[in-house]
């Protein structure tokens, strides 16, 4: 597989494994969120503070489809790049998906850190995370479950890596 998509909600790992998968595969790591920061020379939340989020998401499909001209390349996409236009034909076209399934209380717990980097978490309460994390987690999953292979991840990015590397299609 010349294309691997590391899809899933904010926090279910999917950089932090992407980076290790590619590694561990010889490929190459590319990180959604962060080429987009690249090229536009500013965060993701000054883009959704400035442009909003449908500018943002036509800098995702854009930058999806730039992604698709390349190969040995280890994807980490963004929480809602499965949900827009049809970015997730596009990759399972373009290569193999992998929803990274984590349990929503472990998401919860990992979100609670960090929310100002994520525009569409910043600025809510403790309990009003939790309701929004689920919500969009039900809304969302339909999209995920369209990925080629969906993994269970137990939380530890090493055994996850370990397991994916032996069970994504060569
Ligand atoms: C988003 C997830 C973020 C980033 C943006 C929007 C989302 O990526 O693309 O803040 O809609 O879930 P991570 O999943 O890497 O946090």
């Amino acid at each position: 597989m010349k294309r691997i998509f590391l899809i899933g909600f904010m926090g279910s790992g999917k950089s932090t494994i992407g980076k290790k998968l590619a590694a561990k595969l010889s490929y190459d790591f590319i990180d959604m969120d962060a080429l987009i920061e690249e090229q536009e020379g500013r965060s993701i939340s000054e883009i959704f503070s400035t442009d909003g989020e449908s500018y943002f998401r036509a800098l995702e499909q854009k930058t999806l489809m730039s992604i698709c001209t390349k190969e040995k390349v280890v994807v980490s996409t963004g929480g809602g790049t499965p949900c827009f236009f049809d970015n997730m034909e596009v990759m399972n076209s373009a290569g193999y998906s992998v929803y990274l399934k984590l349990e929503v209380e472990k998401i919860i717990g990992r979100l609670k850190n960090g929310i100002e980097k994520r525009p569409l978490l910043a600025n809510l309460s403790p309990l009003e995370l939790q309701k929004e994390i689920k919500e969009r987690l039900n809304v969302r999953e339909p999209f995920y479950n369209k990925a080629k292979m969906i993994y269970t991840s137990d939380g530890s990015a090493n055994r996850d890596v370990e397991k994916l590397s032996n069970i994504i299609p060569q």
